[in-house]
């Protein structure tokens, strides 16, 4: 998306690669909204890192980072031997896959690049196919993004309000963004509506890359405190949710996204306000059964426990804000159920959640 600092407005996509230097260049999320630096990886595990440690974050910009990664890795290697650069593609398809357990696109998107490299019979084809697959991974990304919109703006009409949970925006993919592509689209067709970002505790998400990006955008919006949203329902302030998901079932339509959508899907369904989550078709899982088995991510209890922020002199500092003696339970994601969501919005169409197996999966 365009990014407008200091009055230039220049276009950037959330992760890219620089083959000459085989390193992996991404935003670093953790500064905005208060700084915007594009960093590079220098190897894998580096990469790796960074997916951990939420310098990249949004399940379709992690799954773009894993598949450059998974390139960067298998670039690295040196030498004929067959054997053992399937050794070595092995390890970095591990490690990079361990990074971050809720999200399945990551995973979806090495399978992609490893398929691909199948078709090579020496180290260097392999090496050459694995780059291209990534790059295709990152554009059919940004493809699926531009869909999402398509179909989702016709969801908004002028004066709506709208509601959006953590950040489902293009800094959560390689572009747009799924929760916020029909937004965009809408935009673009002249509606005018307003956003609300739930803040999204413990990271903020909302309050930082939403908020950050919407402003970007020009488009109207407030973040919201995660409580507030069962408030403005109640006062018939919020007539549309749109948020993202990290792994939707193809077999159940459950929905995994960050803490607090379950919250916010029953909420909805108690004031009758739609629901809707926005996918690129990388999210969806076609293997597992129960939402129950979605790996939920355990995330540090500093998270809980206090806040980053910057300080009036502009440097970038951790508060501690709770009891001092309290610990803290942090889980990162939870699974909302087929029957609180009222559509899936993919690159293909508008789907109920329990026609995502008969409708999508050939
Ligand atoms: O922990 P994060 O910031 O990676 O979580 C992101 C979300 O939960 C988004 O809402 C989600 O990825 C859906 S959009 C890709």
């Amino acid at each position: 998306m365009n990014v407008t600092l200091r009055g230039r407005t220049e276009h950037f996509r959330t992760v890219s690669f620089d083959a000459a230097k085989n390193s992996v260049q991404l935003i670093e999320q953790r500064l905005l909204p208060h700084e915007f630096k594009i960093i590079g990886t220098k190897n894998f595990r580096e990469t790796a890192r960074a997916i951990t440690d939420m310098v990249v974050r949004g399940a379709g910009a992690i799954g773009a980072t894993a598949a450059y990664g998974l390139a960067q890795g298998a670039r690295a290697f040196r030498g004929r031997d067959l054997k053992k650069f399937s050794a070595q593609v092995e390890l970095v398809f591990k490690t990079l896959a361990e990074a971050r357990p809720t999200a399945v696109d990551p995973v979806n998107a090495m399978h992609d690049v490893r398929r691909e490299m199948a078709r090579g019979e020496t180290v260097a084809e392999q090496q050459a196919l694995a780059l291209a697959a990534a790059e295709e991974f990152a554009n059919e990304d940004a493809r699926h993004c531009e869909e999402i919109g398509r179909h989702g703006a016709k969801l908004i009409r002028n004066g709506m309000k709208i509601l959006t949970h953590c950040n489902a925006g293009w800094l959560a993919f390689v572009d747009t963004g799924s929760a916020t592509a029909p937004m965009y689209a809408a935009q673009a067709q002249g509606k005018k509506f307003h956003v609300f970002c739930d803040e999204t505790r413990p990271r903020s998400q909302g309050a930082t890359l939403t908020a950050w990006e919407l402003a970007q955008q020009n488009i109207s919006h407030q973040i919201i405190a995660d409580n507030a949203a069962g408030h403005l329902m109640q006062r018939g302030e919020i007539d549309l949710v749109i948020v993202g998901s990290d792994r939707v079932l193809g077999r159940t339509g459950e929905v995994a996204n960050k803490i607090g959508t379950y919250t916010k899907a029953v909420l909805a369904a108690r004031h009758k306000i739609p629901f809707y989550v926005a996918i690129p078709l990388s999210t969806i899982d076609w293997n597992l059964k129960r939402g129950f088995d979605i790996p939920i991510e355990d995330r540090h209890e500093s998270e809980v426990l206090g806040a980053w922020g910057v300080t009036k002199a502009g440097r970038r500092e951790y508060i501690r804000v709770a009891n001092p003696t309290s610990g803290a339970r942090n889980p990162g994601f939870d699974v909302t159920p087929a029957e609180l969501i009222t559509g899936i919005i993919t690159p293909v169409g508008i789907f109920q959640p329990k026609e995502l197996w008969n409708k999508l999966r050939r």
